[in-house]
């Protein structure tokens, strides 16, 4: 009986190394595209690259590349959706993991929950994950989202609010506080007018792999029943 209990201890123990506890596969991950309307003051986020390209086509929209990543599904393991509004009145689009925020702002903001490229995030600061950032600017009316600290600063207008849930990095040598030099030289802001590299769009998508770790109470029941099978 104890050399069955062991043994399935065992069988946890290494099930949870092979695929982790907490964390979605980094793998099934894909990049969000941002776009920004100086004219109109709204940053535009998207997995959708054919919504991207029309909306920097045609849509007056600057291209900004893709920022980071997110999951596709609402199966990824231990995520909540980024639920994506959108008011054309004001024309800013807004994200929010929070269901009651989401109700709020479409029964009296003025926006609309928009059933489009869904994304999940982590909720906490999960498997190599780092915080997006939300800013917003009243007089612009625009919420903008970013994962770099250095960015976000950077922004003339615009308000830190909250951190809005948790993302992977595109960069896997990124700091994990999402810092980055290059986040200084990134078009976008609303006194930035010129049109950012159009190589940032292309920007290869390497995610943090996840490191599944053992709990020290994993590590003693291996041991023990590697011991007495
Ligand atoms: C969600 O939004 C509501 C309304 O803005 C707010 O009262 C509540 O504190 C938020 N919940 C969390 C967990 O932030
Ligand atoms: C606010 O918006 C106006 C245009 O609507 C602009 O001229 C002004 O610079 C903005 N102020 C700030 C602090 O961003
Ligand atoms: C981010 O980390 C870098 C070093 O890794 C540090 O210099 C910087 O101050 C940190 N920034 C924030 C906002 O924590
Ligand atoms: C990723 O990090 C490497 C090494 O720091 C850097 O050379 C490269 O430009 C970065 N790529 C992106 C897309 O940030």
């Amino acid at each position: 009986m104890r050399r069955l209990v062991l043994f399935f201890a065992l069988v946890a123990t290494l099930t949870t190394l092979v695929h982790g506890d907490s964390c979605a596969p980094p793998s099934q991950a894909i990049p969000v595209y941002r776009s920004f309307n100086n004219g109109a003051g709204d940053h535009f986020y998207t997995t959708n690259t054919a919504e991207y390209n029309t909306a920097t086509a045609s849509g007056g929209y600057f291209a900004e590349g893709a920022r980071f990543a997110v999951f596709p599904t609402a199966s990824a393991t231990n995520t909540v959706q980024f639920i994506r509004l959108f008011n054309g009145g004001v024309t800013d689009h807004f994200y929010t993991t929070n269901q009651t925020e989401a109700n709020n702002a479409a029964a009296g903001g003025g926006y609309t929950i928009e059933n489009l490229s869904p994304m999940y995030i982590y909720s906490t600061q999960l498997c190599g994950s780092v915080p997006l950032y939300r800013s917003y600017s009243a007089n612009a009316t625009d919420h903008f989202y970013t994962t770099s600290m250095e960015e976000q600063n950077g922004m003339l207008g615009y308000k830190f609010e909250l951190i809005a849930g948790y993302v992977l990095s595109l960069n896997a040598s990124e700091p994990s506080n999402g810092s980055t030099s290059a986040g200084s030289t990134f078009a976008g802001s609303p006194s930035n007018t010129v049109a950012p590299p159009s190589n940032t769009a292309n920007a290869a998508l390497r995610v943090f792999p996840a490191v599944p770790r053992l709990s020290i109470a994993q590590f003693l029941l291996t041991l023990g029943a590697a011991l007495l099978l």
